[in-house]
Parts: C-alpha cells; structure tokens; sequence
C-alpha cells in the first residue's frame, strides 16, 4: 500500500511556486497578490482561510485578508468584491464558503471577474472546465488530479466511482477524470444521496473518490482488492483527548480499507494541504497571464 501523502507533495509543489515567484521577483514582474474574503467567524472557515494567507506568505506571495461580519449584507459583500476585482494589483481572491444563509451565494460566486476567480467557482469558469478549455480548476479536484499525477496512478481506461455531487468536489471531479487529459480518460460512475444498491457499484470501481461528508463512511466490505481511495472528507468530531477538542476524520474508514488499497490518502495530509498548493498555482497563473 502506497500512502498518497498530500502533506509531502503540496510541500513539493510550494517550493516550484515559490521558485517561480522569484524568478518573477528577479525579472522586475510583478509579485502575485491573492485576496480572501470571510463572512462571520465559522470556526473550519478561519482555520483555511489562514492557512491559505498563512501558505502565500511561505511562497513570498502578497495576500490580503477581508474580514467582514456575520450580519453583513449582500450589497455589502458585492462591494467588496467589486473593489477587489477592479483593483489591479489583486491578481486573484476567493470568497471562503458557506456563506451565512441571508446572502445568495450563486449571486456572489457570479459577481468575481473571472479572470480572478482563482476558486473557479464563476459558471464561465465551471462551464469552461466542463468543455475542456483552459480555465481555473478548482482547487480540491485540481489538487486530486495533481496527487495521481505525482504517484502515477493509472486513470485511463479505468472504473472511477464518485461518492457525492457537490459542486466543489463531486461534480467537477467527475467530469475532469472522464475527460481526454493525461489524468482522465477513465469511466466514471457518479453516487449520490438517492443511488441505489451503492456497494454493488463500490465494488466494481478501481478508483473511489469519497466526497459525502459522513465519517468513515466507505467500509472494508464495500471495495475490491487493489483499490485506489482518494478520501476528501474533513469532519471534525468532538475529542476531549485533543488539545483542540476535536479530531478529523475522512469518509473512508482507513484502517480497515487500507489493508485493501494499492493507493490511498490519509486525512489529515491528504487532499486538504492539496488544496491550498492548488489555490497558490491557480494565482500564480492569474499572475502570469497578465504579465
Ligand atoms: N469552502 C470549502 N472549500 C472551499 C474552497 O475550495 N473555496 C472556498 N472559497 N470556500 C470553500
């Protein structure tokens, strides 16, 4: 079994950028700059967002941090995302979801300039990605590709089974791995809350990607010998042993479908610290398209 160590390969991909960046740095071009914006003080919401100013600053990116209350309006909000997207030195910035429930948030996903959708959340961006153009790629399922591509784990040809149909991870990553791409060309069985007869189609996949959000869901009996198990899930479930009073755990049960795995991510230092090497690439890109 091969453990696909997300810690190690974001610390890998942190250093390309970082040396990128000061190669930037050297030419006289411009340092990438990416802005976030946070609504109220949802606890795993602050965690990323700091960690994601927190990595721009080890790549010697600029980053601003917006931090605006819970009770802000939408109007509020669109303002501030109207002053970031006509700022010029601002090359990327993401508006960290959930959203509190008053604020639409198709409608604030929609009023970031694409080009500075660094998240790829805008539906140009979503609809770009579907069709296979060069666009930002979200960064969670930017992140699964890039894993597979470093371990070389085989996609093509093979049985992929998506768990979840979420807009960020479950949806895009089914498309992106059926796609003509050096990580994709594979089959691929989307599940959700409504699929029937689940471990039938467990069963039969080569690669599962579990991304429902319910703890050490995907169990033993539910997998072939030889699988490979990408695990996006983080919930935190309440542990009076830690010293954060939490513990977070994946979808997958990981000790027990692990002993059947080939590949698989452990939680934490899987697909989380991924992520945010995703988001750093995806605003060195913003960057670069504009010099
Ligand atoms: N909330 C959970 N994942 C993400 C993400 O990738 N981007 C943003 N903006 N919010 C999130």
């Amino acid at each position: 079994m091969i453990l696909l160590d997300g810690k190690k390969t974001s610390a890998d991909i942190k250093e390309e950028i970082a040396l990128d960046v000061r190669e930037l740095k050297d030419n006289g071009l411009k340092t990438p700059h990416l802005a976030a914006i946070i609504v109220g003080h949802d606890g795993a919401s602050v965690t990323y967002v700091n960690a994601k100013v927190k990595a721009c600053e080890r790549v010697g990116f600029e980053s601003t941090l917006i931090r605006l209350p819970e009770e802000t309006t939408e109007e509020e909000l669109l303002n501030e995302i109207e002053i970031l997207n006509i700022d010029n030195d601002i090359d990327g910035f993401i508006v960290q979801l959930p959203l509190p429930k008053h604020i639409d948030e198709q409608k604030i996903l929609m009023a970031v300039n694409p080009d500075k959708d660094v998240d790829g959340f805008h539906p140009t961006n979503v609809g770009k990605m579907a069709l296979n153009l060069p666009t930002f790629i979200s960064a969670t399922p930017f992140g699964i590709l890039e894993l597979l591509e470093r371990y070389n784990v085989e996609t093509s040809g093979k049985h992929v089974v998506v768990l979840g149909r979420s807009h960020i991870v479950g949806s895009p990553m089914s498309i992106l791995l059926s796609q003509k791409r050096k990580v994709g060309n594979a089959t691929v069985t989307m599940c959700h809350s409504r699929t029937k007869n689940l471990k039938e189609i467990t069963l039969q996949a080569d690669i599962i990607v579990a991304a429902i959000g319910i703890p050490e869901f995907l169990k033993a009996d539910m997998v072939k010998d030889h699988i490979t198990v990408i695990d996006v899930g983080i919930t935190r479930l309440a542990d009076s042993s830690k010293k954060s009073g939490f513990r977070l755990v994946g979808d997958v049960a990981f000790d027990e479908v692990a002993k059947k795995a080939d590949f698989i991510t452990p939680v934490p230092g899987g697909v989380g610290p991924m992520t945010i090497a995703m988001l750093l690439k995806n605003t060195l890109l913003a960057c670069q398209r504009k010099s």
